[in-house]
């Protein structure tokens, strides 16, 4: 066999890398709807046509619109129909662009979080063989975060691996994930794969500040426990706030970092508007809150690093 992928379908955000051995040396990483690393989302639009990626979080006449689902994989059934949904769309697009061709002699690796068990990954691993997926392998995402750490010309890890432990802290969107590796061997690890430690803790957190400075935060409150949909819209836009902020601390001290989200759910659209500033930056990483057992994210990850 000579056509390998790579499927790092995360949480929040997706790619795929391609590795042709008989062309290339190292990955190529492809394109999904233009993007290398797509939003891990899906749309049914009015007309029962799925759409992937960003398109999903911003289409207009979605009737269903589903992001963040693979963190509910150990909790949800519902959870599996989605990521069937996306990982389905992602394959209908290879095909599309012809990056994966039918018929052809080629495997797919897709990452989990290490915490998953050996059965959770095997039925994880179903949904890819019943979508039409070519045969599929599981590997832990920190230890395909090191074969990529491995690879890089820029970093002397291969050579470091041999010498000296490593550690490999893969924070996500849903999970925290470390590997640990000594004499070029992964070591057992209690990972944060089973805590839902990430990034989107934090998008959360900025969504709730915004709708309890809100003047119409009884309203919006309504409206975000009733409709998923737009629940998804406003965390995603949390989200790309969150990010802005961080890509650019210093600018953002003697600048307004804001968005505004208008939602339009009842005949009324109500307006939201999310910000960003060096209190709520405390608070996404200090606030305790119910889903880390009302602990905060600061808390619960150096407690893991421990
Ligand atoms: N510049 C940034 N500043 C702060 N946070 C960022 C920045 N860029 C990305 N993030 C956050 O990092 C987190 C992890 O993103 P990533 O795309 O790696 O998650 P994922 O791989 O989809 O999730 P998982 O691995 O849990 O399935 C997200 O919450 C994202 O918002
Ligand atoms: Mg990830």
């Amino acid at each position: 066999m000579d056509i390998f992928y790579g499927f790092d379908l995360g949480d929040a955000e997706s790619a795929i890398a391609k590795l042709d051995r008989t062309k290339d040396t190292v990955p190529e990483i492809l394109s999904v709807q233009e993007a290398k690393s797509f939003i891990t989302a899906y749309a049914l639009s009015k007309g029962g046509k799925l759409i992937i990626g960003e398109g999903a979080c911003y289409e207009p006449q979605a009737t269903s619109r589903k992001l963040r689902f693979k963190s509910r994989f150990l909790t949800s059934s519902d959870a599996a129909r989605d990521i069937r949904s996306f990982a389905g769309g992602v394959l209908g697009e290879l095909y599309l662009n012809g990056d994966l061709i039918r018929g052809e002699d080629d495997c797919f690796y897709i990452g989990c979080p290490a915490g998953w068990n050996k059965g959770t990954r095997e039925e994880y691993r179903e949904i890819f063989e019943e979508v039409g997926y070519p045969p599929a392998k599981i590997v832990s995402e920190s230890r395909a975060a090191l074969v990529s750490a491995c690879q890089s010309k820029h970093l002397q890890v291969g050579y470091d691996i041999l010498s000296r432990p490593v550690l490999v802290v893969d924070i996500g969107s849903s999970t925290t994930d470390f590997a640990y590796i000594t004499s070029g061997k992964e070591e057992e690890l209690q990972t944060g794969g089973e805590v839902f430690l990430g990034g989107g803790i934090m998008d959360e957190i900025l969504l709730d500040e915004a709708v309890s400075a809100s003047f119409e935060e009884k309203r919006i409150r309504k409206i975000l426990s009733e409709s998923e949909a737009w629940k998804s819209y406003c965390e995603f836009s949390a989200r790309r706030l969150k990010e802005k902020y961080f890509s650019d601390e210093e600018f953002w001290q003697t600048n307004d970092c804001v968005s505004s989200v208008t939602i339009r759910y009842n005949v009324l659209p109500a307006k939201l508007t999310l910000r960003m500033n060096t209190d709520i930056a405390d608070k996404l990483l200090n606030k305790k809150v119910d889903k880390l057992g009302g602990r905060s994210f600061k808390e619960v990850f150096v407690d893991s690093l421990q």
